[in-house]
């Protein structure tokens, strides 16, 4: 059995942070074992500007643990009214990677989304013309849509049409959790897909079956077994269209364990822990590297990390904490449902 296993420093490709007490709290979690991160800009306010993105980067880089190299990719949240020259002056200098579409009401806060694709388009031309990448959640608000089916509609209704329009703008589609969307990302050109350690560990059934778990409720939502299978495939083949985006996102206790309870998996502890597990258990850990560090910075075009971490399979469990405390409250690990024996340290 492989005790050991070496490989590139790994990236977050999709992160909630948060602000403040929750921030101060989880971003150590994710500075242990990734080197840099897609920070996801669904704050209360959104970041929208470059002001923002300077502002909450300043934010973040002031918490990071003494001593950490860590990198914090920032991102733009989309909205209707965002302005081309904005984007144009935060992408030339560095500052943002990528913009966020998030379809208004798809999620938590995304209430100031894209209605109307139309609106954007003066910016997603921009973007296709300066090479900056569009992180995309791809769901229809659709209330007619059922719940299910929403990523599978986006596809049809949304993506296939933008790409058809724009065949320059590189698309990364966040969290695929659908069997189609694995199938149309390898069958398009300029797109490729983050996949969440959650979605290919639990199917719905996890979420459902023998008692409601509010701890395994995120969006897109868990699908059927078939979902979750071709999720796993396409991780561990070491295709580069697909890559570790963990969509980390931290809630705390009473906010999930509620009569209306928030969408949301917080994984960032025991992520790698976890994905060497199932790699392991799919024979494919020499591909881990691929998914969780090479595949990546390939199509966001950045080098990638120059260390190494070193994973250590032990005979016996690791026993990982079941809770973070944070100023703001209680926040739950993600629960495999199995016993894990990797660990990072
Ligand atoms: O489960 C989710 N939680 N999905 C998202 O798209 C947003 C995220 C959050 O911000 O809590
Ligand atoms: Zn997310």
């Amino acid at each position: 059995m492989q005790k050991t296993l070496t490989i590139t420093r790994p990236d977050d490709w999709h992160l909630h942070l948060r602000d403040g007490d929750m921030l101060k709290a989880v971003l150590p979690e994710t500075t242990r074992d990734f080197a840099r991160a897609i920070i996801m800009p669904n704050l209360v306010p959104p970041v929208i500007t470059g002001d923002d993105a300077t502002a909450y980067r300043n934010r973040i880089n002031a918490l990071l643990p003494e001593g950490s190299r860590f990198t914090p990719l920032m991102t733009l949240y989309l909205t209707e009214t965002t302005d081309p020259g904005d984007v144009t002056r935060a992408a030339r200098t560095g500052l943002i990677t990528a913009l966020k579409l998030y379809p208004a009401g798809a999620t938590t806060n995304s209430d100031s989304g894209v209605r109307d694709i139309d609106k954007v388009m003066p910016v997603l031309e921009r973007m296709a013309k300066i090479g900056l990448p569009l992180c995309v959640h791809g769901e229809v608000t659709d209330p007619d849509v059922d719940i299910f089916d929403r990523e599978a509609v986006f596809i049809e209704r949304v993506l296939q049409p933008l790409q058809a329009r724009l065949p320059a703008l590189r698309i990364i589609m966040e969290h695929v959790t659908t069997r189609d969307g694995v199938d149309y990302v390898n069958s398009a050109d300029n797109i490729a897909a983050t996949i969440t350690t959650h979605h290919l560990i639990i199917n719905r059934n996890h979420l459902l079956v023998g008692g409601i778990k509010p701890h395994y409720y995120c969006l897109p939502i868990a699908k059927r077994e078939a979902h979750r299978q071709a999720l796993l495939a396409a991780a561990t083949s070491g295709n580069p269209k697909f890559f570790l985006g963990t969509d980390s996102a931290p809630h705390t206790d009473p906010n999930k364990q509620s009569a209306c309870g928030c969408a949301g998996v917080f994984s960032a502890s025991n992520t790698m822990a976890c994905l060497a597990h199932i790699f392991e258990d799919a024979g494919a850990l020499d591909k881990l590297e691929a998914f969780t560090s090479r595949n990546g910075p390939v199509f966001y075009g950045l080098p990638p990390n120059a260390d190494k971490i070193t994973l250590t399979r032990h005979e016996t469990p690791v026993a990982f904490p079941a809770k973070i405390h944070t100023g703001a409250g209680d926040v739950t690990l993600f629960d495999p449902g199995f016993a894990l024996y990797w660990s990072t340290i």
